[in-house]
């Protein structure tokens, strides 16, 4: 359709970069046509340590997805995790003289809410809306339109350092992409696998990745609460390793080939070969063994994630909100028993919603947060959209996406 516009969408993890192309078109329907994807070791808690090695991976995960895809890729909206950083709330209130609340008013109100004082070396990245308020009339999602004296908002801070964001842009511009503008994590992800009636109800997203775990709640519509716990797949990994003796390489196709999050639920005589390394024999342990290792540390993670949703007070009653998992490490078989135990609440596996085409492609969760750049893009802003051909300037589309989010 002359309209259609292609957005992609590029996920940059501390354990692969992931790229999702999506056609979009002027309902924000998405169809899916290509993803790709390259692991990386470039990128060390939040900083670009391997900077060849870290373009590179770029480079393949943007050529994999344009090979499927079969379009040339010149800019990209980005979202970055297993970087620090500090999540926080603010508020901001901005009188509005009886008028009609507009989006300069919208755009003024966040202004005051992201207004804080930080460290010297930090900034206020990402500034996310949660409810407003128009004078008596309380958590209000969408107010544009509504009359009344004063506009308040709730909002989500993400501060750290801009310089690692500038840094990944630059990589990026070396793997021949122009980063428009880096979009939440929290938001992208939940934009994939949330329905509007789970943010209404109140619902839980938890993204396990390979060094993070990203919590976001929403709840009446708009996202209350969202924090990144520094530990995920990785440390199963590592522990396997350590307990089996096992190099990472072995440990990881351990954890994914016979792994489990509960370990009675593993077959008494059911056992596994471990290779031979470094002058040992072979050795056969019960698969038990390896399932107990990775309940202990999927157990620790499930726990901290609520602690962290119990301490901000989000429990309703005795009852934790839904929570739907997601990100790779969320792939361990038997998670959602785990973690109905652990967070007594109804847990299930996330699953793309709203897209079509190449579904199959993006359902691994560890494409979530990607193809959730590419819903959010094409439903948030579909005014400023330019049909993106290989030549077009799409510039303005990006600057004047930037300026919204933040
Ligand atoms: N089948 C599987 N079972 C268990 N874990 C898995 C499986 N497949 C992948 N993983 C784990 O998923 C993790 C990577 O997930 P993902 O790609 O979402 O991380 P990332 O986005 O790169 O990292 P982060 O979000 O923490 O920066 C790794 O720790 C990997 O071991
Ligand atoms: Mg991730």
């Amino acid at each position: 359709m002359a309209n259609d516009v292609i957005i992609a969408g590029l996920d940059i993890g501390s354990n692969s970069i992931k790229c999702v192309v999506g056609v979009a078109d002027a309902q924000g329907g998405v169809d899916i046509i290509g993803t790709g994807c390259a692991t990386t070791k470039g990128m060390r808690a939040g900083d670009v340590q391997n900077r060849a090695e870290f373009v590179a991976a770029i480079r393949r995960a943007r050529e994999e997805a344009e090979m499927m895809a079969g379009v040339e890729l010149n800019d990209v909206f980005v979202s970055v995790s297993g970087i620090p950083l500090e999540c926080d709330s603010s508020f901001g209130a901005w009188c509005i003289e009886g008028a009609e609340v507009a989006e300069t008013d919208i755009r003024q109100v966040l202004r005051i809410a992201r207004a804080r004082q930080v460290a010297p070396t930090t900034d206020v990245l990402f500034c996310v809306p949660g409810h407003y308020m128009v004078d008596s009339h309380i958590d209000i999602v969408a107010p544009i339109g509504l009359r009344g004296v004063r506009l308040e908002v709730d909002v989500h801070l993400n501060i750290g350092k801009r310089e690692t964001f500038d840094e990944i842009a630059r990589c990026c511009k070396e793997a021949g992409l122009s980063v428009g503008t880096f979009v939440p994590n929290t938001l992208a992800s939940g934009e994939a696998l949330l329905r509007a009636e789970d943010r209404e109800m109140g619902i839980a997203l938890v993204d396990i990745g390979g060094s993070t775990t990203e919590i976001s709640v929403y709840r009446g519509g708009a996202l209350v609460f969202s924090t990144n716990l520094p530990v995920g797949g990785e440390r199963v990994t590592s522990d396997l390793s350590i307990m089996f003796q096992v190099p990472g390489v072995e440990a990881e196709r351990l954890k994914q080939t016979s792994g489990s999050a509960l370990s009675w639920k593993v077959g008494d005589h059911e056992t596994v070969e471990l290779p031979v390394v470094g002058g040992m024999r072979a050795r056969t342990v019960a698969r038990s063994e390896v399932a107990q290792v990775c309940e202990a540390r999927y157990e620790e993670i499930l726990q901290l994630v609520r602690d962290a949703i119990v301490s901000e007070g989000l429990v309703v009653g005795v009852r934790m909100p839904h929570v739907v998992f997601t990100g790779g490490a969320s792939q361990i078989a038997n998670l959602v028993d785990l973690a109905e135990r652990v967070l007594s609440t109804p847990c299930v596996y996330g699953e793309p919603r709203s897209v079509r085409g190449m579904v199959d492609m993006v359902r691994n969760p560890k494409y979530a947060a990607a193809t959730g750049i590419v819903l959010y893009a094409a439903r948030k802003r579909p005014d400023v959209w330019v049909p993106v051909t290989p030549t077009a300037p799409a510039k303005t589309l990006f600057s004047r996406l930037l300026d919204w989010i933040r």
